[in-house]
């Protein structure tokens, strides 16, 4: 277990088996946040290895400069993942890895500061912006949105079944008083739904879907992911964490998009260039051990997928 100022790497060893460290590659790191699988990959790197770290959270960024500044192999930005080209060629032009790392979702700081509005667990500002102060909050779609906007998001980022029942009482409390506060939404979802799931408190999945709507994060995940594929140098490892249904629904779908050969050309004993596969999938998703659950809680929901860029003219 490796505890970064507040959070603990998921699936750590698992994350560096993974990557397949080569001493002098060069590795991207994604979602930094407090450092914990980039600090042991770093520990693998020798003179002339390389680690980009990139995180859109500008508290996570001003810990990784003030650990590594002065490190050569380390570069750091601040940035939302789906920019990961331009920060490659901000060092390279045209930089490839050897290995990306996404641990997707919050950081442990990031969800138990009170101020980023995040948790129903705690009250504070309905935020929820990973990139503090961009673009909208929570508070702004809560209160701004239409009903049918609402019902659109906690059904397609959340599950939510009750989204209708939560929506229409969201824009019936909002005009006698706008929504400002974590703790008033999740009391207010807690006195008009039930959560289907035992031990989950009813405001969870209005909770999940905000954060992904506020954070845009299926839109970056996906731009992202196509950005990986380009960047990764033959035999590269693109690794994976996600934490909720509707990221590893896309991680494992767009791994096996990319694995598959195009499906026009089944069957036939030459394929084109164009249509080859691109990755390799490796082994099968991987989740936490009890052992690692029973002592970071956190990573009960895990699940680790992994692929390897195929060279040009390598079959799968
Ligand atoms: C689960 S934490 C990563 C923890 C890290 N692996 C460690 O060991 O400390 C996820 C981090 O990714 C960042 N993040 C989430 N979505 C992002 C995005 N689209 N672009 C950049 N960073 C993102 C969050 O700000 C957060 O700091």
């Amino acid at each position: 277990m490796v505890e970064g100022a507040g959070h603990t790497a998921v699936l750590l060893p698992e994350v560096l088996a993974a990557l397949n460290i080569r001493a002098s590659g060069t590795y991207l790191d994604a979602t930094f946040g407090r450092g914990g699988h980039a600090g042991a990959i770093l520990e693998q790197l020798i003179a002339d290895g390389r680690l980009l770290c990139l995180d859109r959270d500008a508290t996570a960024i001003a810990q990784a400069k003030a650990r590594w500044e002065g490190d050569s192999r380390v570069k750091i930005f601040l940035a939302p993942f789906s920019r990961l080209g331009a920060c490659a060629d901000a060092v390279e032009p045209g930089l490839k890895f050897d290995g990306i790392l996404f641990d997707l979702g919050e950081s442990s700081p990031q969800l138990d500061d009170p101020d980023r509005g995040f948790s129903f667990m705690r009250d504070g500002p309905l935020d929820m912006r990973m990139s503090q102060g961009e673009g909208v909050s929570a508070a702004d779609v809560v209160n701004g949105a239409s009903e049918a906007e609402l019902i659109r998001i906690f059904r397609e980022f959340g599950e939510e079944r009750m989204a209708p029942r939560i929506a229409r009482a969201i824009v019936a409390d909002r005009k006698s008083r706008p929504f400002e506060r974590t703790s008033q939404l999740a009391e207010m979802i807690a006195r008009v739904a039930r959560s289907r799931e035992r031990h989950k408190h009813p405001a969870t999945r209005v909770f999940q879907a905000l954060r992904i709507h506020v954070n845009a994060e299926l839109d970056e995940l996906e731009s992202a992911l196509r950005a990986a594929l380009d960047r990764l140098a033959p035999r590269g490892r693109l690794a994976v964490i996600s934490f909720h249904s509707l990221e590893d629904r896309m991680v494992k779908q767009f791994m096996r998009r990319h694995a598959t050969p195009d499906p026009v050309y089944a069957g036939l004993p030459d394929i084109p260039a164009h249509a080859r596969p691109t990755l390799r999938l490796v082994g099968k998703s991987v989740e936490p051990e009890s052992e690692e659950t029973d002592r970071n809680p956190r990573a009960r929901s895990a699940r680790l997928r992994v692929a390897e860029r195929l060279s040009p003219g390598i079959a799968a």
